[in-house]
């Protein structure tokens, strides 16, 4: 059974997500759909997508490509293009209709993609639109949640918020948790789980790895050894944050590391002085990969960058 987080809404989200804005996939067309089979194929059964990747409709085509039933797929939407940048009822209604229509169905989740996406100040507006939307059936079923959002924008939806968000989905990975440390105790007080996206940054983007290396490339050893199948440093990153309590959003347009990511489920869970590790080593260092939208109005650590 793929492990799954349980969201405060109750719904369970599959824990290891395929992304499919980024690897060349937005606007990509075919290559998004062949892509996402495999994805699916490989037994992730959860697609992440956004209006501003243009992939709501591959996302589609993938699931029917595969055989696989609508219900058996865990689908994640994202909101930021309306069709004038205004924030009424009316333009997120259409925005959102946009999205229903080029998927076909209504998602299981869907996020207000950055907290640039409402005009200045309107937030808390958007928000209540969005809650509309599901209490009027348009979005029945449909989980909400947020990106990229900082502790300031957490606190505008809260304000009003009668349907709470689930989810954050932001950058994160060891060297970015000391940064975050405010926005963390936010999603504490409120029962928002964190999304990562860029999780892999630390091995993959990082121009050296930084200290965080060779840890991972320790415990990536142990458990090659234990399982009899080869770890990568990639996998122990996506598996520190399944285990705590982290969705994992990655992406990859190749079947080697899509199995490799598929098979980072069976793998067993990392011991509390194996999480405790990666985490010591991590806050020593502040990196970010994807610094729009996060380093705005939300002072970096002045911390070495590893490197
Ligand atoms: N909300 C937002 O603002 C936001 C921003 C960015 C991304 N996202 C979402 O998050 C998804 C993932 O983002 P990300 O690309 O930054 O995630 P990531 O997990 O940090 O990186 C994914 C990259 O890792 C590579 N990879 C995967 N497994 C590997 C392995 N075993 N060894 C070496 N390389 C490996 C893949 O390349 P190969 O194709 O070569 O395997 C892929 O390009 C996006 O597609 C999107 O859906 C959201």
């Amino acid at each position: 059974m793929p492990r799954t987080i349980t969201l405060s809404d109750g719904k369970k989200i599959p824990a290891i997500g395929w992304g499919n804005g980024t690897g060349g996939l937005g606007k990509s067309g075919q290559k998004a759909v062949d892509t996402g089979v495999l994805a699916l194929k490989a037994g992730i059964l959860h697609i992440d997508t956004a209006q501003s990747y243009y992939t709501e409709k591959e996302t589609a085509e993938a699931i029917k490509a595969s055989g696989l039933k609508r219900e058996d797929v865990f689908v994640t939407t994202k909101i930021s293009v309306t069709s004038n940048t205004k924030t009424t009822q009316e333009d997120i209604k259409r925005s959102v209709g946009e999205s229903l229509g080029l998927l076909g169905f209504i998602p299981d989740l869907l996020l207000i993609h950055s907290p640039f996406v409402p005009e200045d100040g309107k937030i808390g507006e958007f928000w209540t639109h969005l809650e509309d939307l599901v209490e009027d059936g348009t979005l029945a079923g449909c989980s909400l949640g947020v990106s990229n959002f900082r502790p300031q924008d957490i606190e505008e939806v809260m304000k009003v918020a009668k349907i709470k968000p689930v989810v954050n989905q932001l950058e994160y990975h060891p060297y970015v948790i000391t940064h975050l440390e405010p926005l963390l105790e936010a999603h504490e007080k409120y029962g928002i789980v964190i999304e990562s996206y860029g999780g892999l940054s630390p091995v993959l983007r990082h121009p050296t790895g930084g200290p965080l290396k060779p840890v991972l490339s320790k415990i990536a050893s142990k458990l090659s050894t234990e399982s009899g199948t080869t770890v990568d440093e990639t996998q122990v990153l996506l598996l520190w944050q399944v285990c705590r309590g982290i969705v994992a959003v990655t992406s990859s347009t190749k079947a080697e590391n899509l199995a490799k990511i598929a098979a980072t489920e069976k793998l067993r869970d990392l011991t509390e002085d194996e999480l405790a590790e990666i985490e010591d080593v991590g806050k020593t260092v502040h990196f970010r990969a994807y610094k729009v939208h996060m380093t705005k109005d939300f002072p970096e650590p002045d911390l070495p960058t590893g490197e």
